[in-house]
């Protein structure tokens, strides 16, 4: 167990020490003769092209001291590979995202195919239905990524994007859908970052492990601290931001890192005050003191057990989404504690058991747009949504499952009740 929490350490600190090697071996003397005297081969012209039909990746070339440039092609579905392999000669390129090599059985030949996974038999299936003009209006293509697994976000056109693990299943992080800017900017890497440690450690542990800060949409939050060290990092990558100064908590407050956001800072409390000042919130504070006592307790010889009873933080520090009330009831709330709209849920119905506040989550998101969707009083989806005349399904997360209809009662989802829920 011990051991476990160890190797989460050191995969922190790894991920947050990465520095880029960078390519060149020798001393740029020595490659300024190289270069005269040998010459560097032409590069492919894919590299710089990037489109459709020709793209790449650069790399350090293969050869001494990696003093020319290389770009390795990506080859088109459909065109001729290479598995690699002894005497089978210099790599030139390689499959495109989502490809793989593979023998065509009708030739003997190889070729770049697209891979099978499901995530691609999703995109398959979803292309079939747009070819038949069955896709519905506020559905999107599904996203994967270049190894065929889902791609780390997920839309619905007009509202929001929202993460998702390389399974497909959604997981935190949620941000208003801009386009393809929201696209490039949300990459969800603290979100599965967290979505890993879950997965990776899961039952067995004694004590719970506290991964990276992440903000709402599932990116790293630019302020990172270990024990009482606080760092910037690339809110994509989680990466050290090189030549950021870090700083110490028994000295500065995080206000003085250089890539403090106030916007950013939910609980801006703890920065305030003398020092030592901290970085932390009431969720992740009360889990830290629960494992301080259990460390303690094995420190004393005794054992105190909290079993199932540490408190679940958020990736970002809160406690969640939704939020008991002092009469029992359950109401859901934003990143910051604030009550959302009047979405409340009544101890002992199922509303309140069934109560997941996404909903009331994506309209808060969708701040003043005329299109928000229609809530169950629990801040549920309501399972028929309506825009613009016509009316669609839509499943928890509310992704449109069947095609929109303008009569609701032609719906495959249509109960007598379904405006009251
Ligand atoms: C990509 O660029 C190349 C070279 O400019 C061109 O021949 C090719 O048609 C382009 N492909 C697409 C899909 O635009
Ligand atoms: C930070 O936490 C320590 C220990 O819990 C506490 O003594 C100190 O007052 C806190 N600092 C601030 C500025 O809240």
């Amino acid at each position: 167990m011990a051991s476990a929490k160890c190797f989460v350490f050191i995969l922190f600190i790894c991920l947050f020490n990465y520095v880029e090697n960078t390519s060149l071996l020798c001393d740029a003397n020595y490659c300024r003769t190289f270069v005269l005297e040998t010459g560097c081969a032409a590069t492919a012209i894919h590299c710089s092209i990037n489109n459709a039909t020709h793209s790449g990746i650069e790399l350090p070339s293969p050869t001494i001291c990696n003093c020319c440039d290389y770009c390795l092609r990506f080859f088109v579905q459909g065109e001729h590979c290479s598995v690699g392999g002894p005497g089978l000669g210099t790599t030139i390129g390689r499959c495109g995202d989502g490809l793989t090599c593979a023998v065509d059985k009708t030739d003997g030949e190889t070729r770049c195919t697209r891979m099978t996974s499901a995530c691609h038999t999703l995109q398959d299936e979803y292309d079939a239905r747009e070819a038949r003009g069955e896709v519905g209006a506020m559905e999107h293509r599904p996203m994967c990524d270049g190894k065929g697994r889902h791609a780390p976000i997920e839309c619905i056109p007009a509202h929001t994007c929202f993460c998702q693990s390389e399974e497909g299943h959604r997981i935190f992080g949620e941000s208003l859908y801009l386009g393809s800017n929201t696209i490039r900017h949300m990459q969800c890497g603290c979100s599965r970052f967290h979505e890993k440690i879950k997965k990776s450690l899961s039952s067995g542990l004694r004590l719970p492990v506290i991964g990276p800060r992440c903000t709402s949409d599932g990116n790293f939050n630019p302020v990172q601290c270990i024990d009482r060290t606080c760092y910037c990092v690339d809110p994509t990558t989680g990466l050290v931001q090189d030549g950021v100064k870090s700083i110490n908590l028994d000295e500065h407050p995080i206000t003085t890192l250089e890539c403090y956001n106030r916007n950013l800072d939910l609980f801006p409390i703890y920065s305030e005050g003398k020092p030592p000042y901290n970085y932390t919130s009431p969720c992740l504070k009360d889990l830290k003191d629960k494992i301080e006592l259990v460390e303690q307790s094995v420190k004393d010889g005794y054992n105190v057990d909290y079993g199932g009873g540490f408190t679940e933080c958020y990736p970002d520090g809160t406690f969640g989404r939704s939020a008991l009330t002092r009469t029992g009831s359950k109401v859901c709330i934003d990143d910051r504690g604030r009550q959302i709209g009047d979405y409340e849920a009544l101890p002992g119905t199922d509303a309140f058991d069934k109560m997941d506040c996404k909903c009331a989550v994506t309209s808060y998101h969708m701040g003043a747009s005329k299109e928000k969707p229609v809530c169950c009083k629990n801040g549920n989806f309501r399972p028929i949504q309506c825009r613009r005349g016509m009316c669609r399904c839509v499943d928890s997360d509310g992704r449109q499952t069947v095609q929109e209809s303008a009569s609701v009662n032609t719906l495959s989802c249509f109960t007598f009740d379904w405006k009251t829920c």
